[in-house]
């Protein structure tokens, strides 16, 4: 328990997990009364996986009706959903739905979610952007096939604004899955680069959410339901569990993707995160992110990854306890505790480039004239500025936008910070 904290916690309305757990799906969307749904998914699943014909077969023997979208695209974009919104009512015909089906990784979580709200009315999705007023979204079950962005358990969606190549978000706690469903053997088809991205993000969330704002200073903007609130205690119980389970896992999925145990270990590591970041909320690593993102074009990812070092970096004096606390996760030893600190980012450096991504944003392919730029961008992302503990968060973005582009850490001896 923190005295301080002011919680408010927003898991999805249910959490199922296990190897094979898939099937028992058709059962329990029956049970909750569920008889027309929309399964969204990419050409993958429908091509390459019996994962789609065997629910709706199943699902089909209890009454259950399934219409398939299989449009589904990395980084989905607001075209495709207004497209895909359109196709769809199309081919429904009039016949009303009563749930959508998200089957893939996080992109065809947030293209389904966006479905949820645009699929009642026939509504533009720019209609949500920011407030999604009084809207009543179609209840989402969440399938995720990669470990992974936690899209199952957060109250947003995000889309590419293809209109200026930014990524925009439809967010509200209306918007979390009634049922994220986590069967750990949907991941094992991943290729290595996916499971390595998307672990890394896991990753990200947790130690992100871990060092965040802390709730009792998180400015809610007096909503009254705020999708995130900065960390608690309870954040905090999951990002620990998380941080140990990636550490433990993901370099082993990424090496040996066949490895179940491995494939559970990061299943339970991205889902326990998303537990920690979809209430906590995110900062720096992931407002720097969209901005390179923005520049090169490149995997949610391997844009956090980049990032991540030097934002833990700039975190040290602050966040003292909470790093010591990963250290030891690391295995660091702590007889220098001011030593084990600037330790942790050269570990997390080090992860990343064993995934096989770089670990400087000069390395990424981003130029030296676009740094003012990209903090410029990076600061515009509010909401997750804001949330940096840090007195002078504009101070500290160009500071950390630097370090990251020469892969410069304070434990790199003789550098200024
Ligand atoms: N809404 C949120 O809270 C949230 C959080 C983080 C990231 N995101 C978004 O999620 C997206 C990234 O999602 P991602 O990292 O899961 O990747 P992804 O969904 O973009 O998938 C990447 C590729 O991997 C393939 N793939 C996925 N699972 C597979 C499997 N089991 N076997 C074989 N191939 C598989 C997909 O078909 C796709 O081609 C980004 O658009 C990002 O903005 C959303």
């Amino acid at each position: 328990m923190r005295a301080d904290d002011l919680v408010h916690f927003c898991p999805p309305g249910r959490l199922i997990i296990g190897a094979g757990s898939r099937r028992q799906l058709p059962a329990l969307l029956h049970r909750l009364g569920h008889r027309d749904g929309l399964l969204v998914t990419d050409a993958f699943f429908v091509g390459r996986t019996p994962w789609v014909d065997e629910y709706i077969e199943a699902a089909r023997a209890l009454g259950i009706t399934t219409t398939v979208y299989a449009g589904g695209l990395p980084d989905p974009t607001t075209t495709l959903c207004d497209e895909a919104t359109t196709a769809i009512r199309r081919d429904l015909d009039g016949r009303v739905l009563d749930h959508v089906i998200a089957l893939g990784g996080g992109s065809n979580i947030d293209l389904a979610k966006a479905l949820c709200l645009t699929m009642p009315e026939g509504r533009p999705i720019r209609d949500f952007i920011g407030d999604i007023g009084w809207a009543r979204p179609l209840p989402l079950i969440a399938l995720p096939t990669t470990a992974g962005t936690g899209s199952e358990a957060t109250p947003g969606a995000i889309l590419l604004d293809p209109s200026n190549a930014t990524k925009v978000a439809v967010m509200d706690n209306a918007l979390r899955p009634r049922i994220a469903l986590i069967d750990p053997e949907y991941t094992v088809s991943c290729p290595p680069r996916v499971t390595a991205e998307a672990g890394i993000d896991a990753f990200t969330h947790a130690i992100e959410s871990y060092l965040t704002i802390d709730s009792s200073d998180y400015d809610r903007a007096g909503h009254a339901d705020p999708g995130y609130s900065g960390r608690s205690a309870l954040t905090m119980l999951f990002a620990r569990e998380a941080m140990r389970l990636a550490l433990a896992w993901l370099e082993r999925s990424y090496t040996h993707g066949g490895d179940i145990e491995a494939r559970g270990g990061m299943a339970y590591a991205s889902v326990y995160a998303a537990m920690s970041y979809g209430s906590a909320g995110l900062n720096a690593v992931h407002g720097i992110a969209y901005a390179v993102a923005g520049l090169t074009h490149k995997s949610h990812g391997s844009t956090n990854a980049v990032v991540l070092p030097y934002v833990l970096d700039a975190l040290l004096t602050v966040r003292r306890t909470e790093m010591l606390e990963i250290a030891r996760l690391f295995g660091i030893a702590l007889d220098d505790p001011d030593g084990a600190l600037r330790e942790v980012p050269v570990r997390v450096r080090a992860l990343v480039g064993r995934l096989g991504i770089a670990t400087d944003l000069r390395a990424f392919g981003i130029a030296e004239r676009d740094l003012d730029r990209l903090t410029e961008e990076a600061l515009g992302v509010v909401r997750l500025a804001k949330a940096l503990p840090l007195p002078d968060v504009a101070a500290a973005y160009r500071t950390i936008v630097r370090n990251a582009w020469a892969g410069r850490l304070s434990a790199d001896a003789g550098l200024e910070r």
